[in-house]
């Protein structure tokens, strides 16, 4: 919603994003040159949102990778599961904010991309 006040986003679950919201969060004070993520999730659906700053958002979806430039709060990436992910090029003061079809489980990591890929196939 553009509006000479300040403009506003919306996302609902099923709506804006194919999935149930059960958890929101956020990634922020990332120091120059550092890099987040580099994992797959098994069962987890996420949507990445740049809510400040830029940043770049690595997929692999076991065929190849896809790099996204992340630099407008009102875009967001759907990562289905199953999709290798890590995160760089943070730009001063970027946040990053995350919203998951599932809560926290660690057993739903997958760390290792050798058996990421081996799972793909
Ligand atoms: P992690 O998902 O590994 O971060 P990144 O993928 O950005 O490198 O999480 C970092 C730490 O935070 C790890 O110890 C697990 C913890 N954590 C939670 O406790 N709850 C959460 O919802 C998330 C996302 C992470």
């Amino acid at each position: 919603m553009t509006d000479p006040r300040g403009n506003l986003s919306i996302v609902e679950s099923e709506e804006h994003v194919p999935f149930d919201i059960k958890r929101a969060y956020w990634i922020y004070d990332v120091p120059g040159g550092e890099e987040r993520g580099g994992h797959a999730f098994k069962v987890q659906d996420e949507f990445i949102i740049a809510l400040s700053g830029s940043f770049d958002v690595v997929l692999n979806d076991g065929t190849g990778e896809q790099r996204y430039h992340m630099n407008r709060a009102y875009f967001g990436l759907y990562v289905p599961h199953m999709t290798w992910r890590r995160i760089d090029n943070f730009s001063t003061n970027s946040v990053v904010y995350v919203l998951s079809s599932e809560k926290y489980d660690p057993e739903d990591y997958i760390e290792d991309f050798e058996e990421f890929i081996n799972s793909k196939r």
